[in-house]
């Protein structure tokens, strides 16, 4: 049976999608048989009639997999909202057992399960349960993507705290710059946050433009042996 990872961020848009797929692709060069989820993803644009979920689309095409992708999204919603909400406008109940069910199938197939999460790790999936369950009932550990701008010391520990105070297991932290021109205090804010931070850093990935999101580049700036290891998987 595989291990499972479930990469959440302290905000839509901080780099998720492109942190689990550059870990795919990096695992993959390693000879890891890496598997992917993007359980439920919103905003899934409609071509042809189909929705399409662009996160898991990607993500199974970093990870090399042949898994259906209706087994990588379980739930494809076209209205750009959280999860609840987007489920409610389609007239869908998202059920965590059915998404845990699929989570344990791809666990049969690969040593490494990534699983993304949407925006952060207190979005709602539907009226009573939220991310924070889904990754109970999966029993895996969390890893939390920050962005490097100004406002992340604050929703990093908030993220952090909330995740211990609930047991949940945080495996570590990457720093991620999805924005282009840092602001000159960005060094100084992430040296604060490190210090205050009760997880390991395990990375700083800085803006890469859209033409080179070179891997060489995330893979220098990203301690993979470490996360190995703190998954025991090194
Ligand atoms: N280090 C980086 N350098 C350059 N561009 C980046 C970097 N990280 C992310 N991006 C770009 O920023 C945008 C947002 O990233 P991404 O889609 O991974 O965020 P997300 O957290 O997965 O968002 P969502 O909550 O919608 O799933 C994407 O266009 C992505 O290619
Ligand atoms: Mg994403």
């Amino acid at each position: 049976m595989g291990k499972g990872l479930f990469i959440t961020g302290t905000d839509t848009g901080v780099g998720k999608t492109f942190v689990a797929g550059a870990l795919a692709s990096l695992l993959r060069i390693r000879q890891f048989d890496v598997g992917v989820m993007k359980p439920v993803e919103t905003g899934c644009p409609r071509l042809d009639g189909r929705l399409h979920p662009q996160d898991a689309i990607y993500l199974k095409e970093k990870a090399g997999s042949d898994d259906p992708l209706d087994d990588i999204c379980s739930y494809a919603l076209e209205m750009a909202a959280a999860p609840s909400v987007a489920a409610d406008a389609a007239g869908v109940a998202i059920d965590l057992d059915r998404i845990a069910a699929r989570f344990r199938d791809l666990c049969t197939r690969h040593q490494l399960t990534l699983v993304e999460g949407a925006g952060g790790i207190l979005v709602p999936l539907t009226d009573t349960a939220d991310y924070t369950d889904l990754v109970r009932k999966l029993h895996i550990p969390v890893l939390v993507v920050a962005r490097a701008s100004l406002g992340t010391i604050n929703h990093t520990l908030l993220t952090v705290h909330w995740a211990s105070h609930l047991k949940l297991p945080i495996v570590g932290v990457v720093v991620n710059s999805p924005a282009g021109s840092p602001a000159p205090s960005e060094q100084a804010n992430l040296h604060a946050l490190a210090k205050r931070l009760q997880a390991p850093l395990l990375g700083c990935i800085p803006y890469l433009p859209e033409a080179s999101h070179d891997l060489s580049l995330v893979e220098k700036s990203l301690d993979l042996n470490r996360l190995l290891a703190l998954l025991d998987l090194g």
